[in-house]
């Protein structure tokens, strides 16, 4: 059976990315869609409508996008867009389900079935599907060029007629999948890397990347748990962390950090008295911004220039490299697709690990516990 895919473009200020690339199309159209996209969605991350047309899209208004069976998305809907989206339709996308819930509870009183990108379990099988990490390895390529390119000295060991200067010292605080990147692109700009992560399964990793991996003597289990995201910190602990990191950062000439856990405030790795300590002309680049922050005196979406120190809060990294961006994030949503229609039908499968870890409202309802939870507590506060 044939269904629709309605591409909208993407109207929350800032935002480049576009939810289709033509190179996404033929495959989606193998899975029985129609494809509408709105015209020029495609145009802040440089892809043109007659990139689309050639690859057999259909350019339309943005009623027509949104009216589609299955509707792709990547910032949460605007209200606007959730009343245009038609009852029983598939919408995906980032949703924010727990920073936003309120747009998961009229998503549900619309009667859509939601998918939220950022839900999709990280394992093996939803890799290809972990749009997350694809953008978050963008993020961290983005910031250490950011810093290079602010840091007034050189990232590499550099021998010239008038001497040797030493490399940059760069730290990355919380090494997952941004961290990693950040550590990797530090390295290959030439720069003296040390990463820390209170997950000691990642020591080999930064390790593996040509890093030094920090040690501080915290005194703590491994805080690895079953889903691969580090537990919550006792607060005592954190706060020795804190302590133990400031000789760290302070013969840093840049600091980027990651650390974060989903769903809580980002934890706070770089106190005032720590940027004091590091050298007039540093740089911190503080990809927790959206979170609130890794750093005490980062300020989300703006660039602050304290005791010497820039310091970066940028809110979407991936924005700015729109091409590729778009492109990755394209295919984590064909494979979301691909993955959950049957001769053209979206297949709704509770029984299905990643459907079910991602799907955030069916039928009418929240079908999420955590967001439950949180929308729960909305109504009583
Ligand atoms: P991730 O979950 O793979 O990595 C986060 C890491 O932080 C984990 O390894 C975790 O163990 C570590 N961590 C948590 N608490 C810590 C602590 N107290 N001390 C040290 N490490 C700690 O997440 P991912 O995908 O790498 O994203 C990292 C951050 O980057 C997130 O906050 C995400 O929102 C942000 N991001 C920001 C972008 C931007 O434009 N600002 C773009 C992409 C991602």
């Amino acid at each position: 059976m044939a269904y629709t895919i309605g591409v909208p473009a993407e109207r929350t200020p800032g935002e480049n990315l576009v939810a289709l690339v033509p190179e996404t199309v033929a495959r989606l159209t193998k899975t029985g869609a129609s494809i509408i996209i709105e015209q020029g969605a495609g145009v802040s991350a440089h892809y043109p409508d007659s990139e689309f047309q050639e690859a057999g899209v259909r350019i339309g208004n943005r009623e027509e996008a949104l009216g589609a069976d299955v509707v792709l998305k990547v910032q949460p809907p605007s209200d606007e867009e959730i009343q245009a989206v038609r009852e029983k339709a598939v919408l995906i996308g980032f949703l924010s389900p727990l920073d936003k819930p309120s747009i998961i509870a009229k998503l549900a009183a619309r009667k859509v079935t939601a998918l939220s990108m950022e839900l999709v379990p990280r394992i093996s099988r939803a890799q290809k599907m972990d749009a997350l990490s694809a953008l978050s390895s963008i993020g961290g390529y983005r910031a250490v060029l950011y810093a290079a390119s602010t840091l007034p000295k050189f990232f590499p060991l550099l021998t010239t007629a008038a001497g040797t200067v030493r490399p940059a010292n760069v730290l990355v605080l919380g090494a997952g999948v941004a961290g990693l990147q950040a550590i990797a692109t530090a390295k290959r700009l030439g720069a003296r890397v040390s990463g820390y992560d209170i997950r000691d399964a990642v020591r080999e990793e930064v390790q593996s990347l040509g890093a030094s991996f920090v040690e501080l003597e915290l005194e703590i289990d491994d805080m690895q748990d079953s889903a691969g995201y580090a537990k919550a910190m006792m607060e005592e602990k954190a706060k020795r962390q804190t302590e133990l990191l400031v000789p760290f950062i302070g013969k840093s000439d840049v600091v980027v950090t990651t650390a974060l856990i989903p769903g809580r405030p980002a934890p706070i790795l770089i106190t005032a008295e720590a940027v004091k300590a590091m050298h007039d002309g540093s740089v911190i680049v503080d990809m927790a911004a959206t979170n609130g922050g890794n750093c005490e005196l980062t300020r989300p979406g703006e660039t602050v220039v304290e005791h010497g120190v820039t310091i970066f809060g940028p809110l979407n990294l991936p924005a700015e490299m729109a091409v590729h961006a778009s492109q990755l994030y394209a295919k984590t949503l064909l494979a979301v697709i691909e993955d959950f229609t049957e001769e053209g039908e979206f297949v709704v499968d509770f029984d299905d690990e990643v459907f079910a870890g991602a799907c955030v409202t069916h039928d009418g309802r929240v079908v999420n516990e955590r967001v439950k939870g949180l929308l729960e507590t909305e109504t009583i506060s």
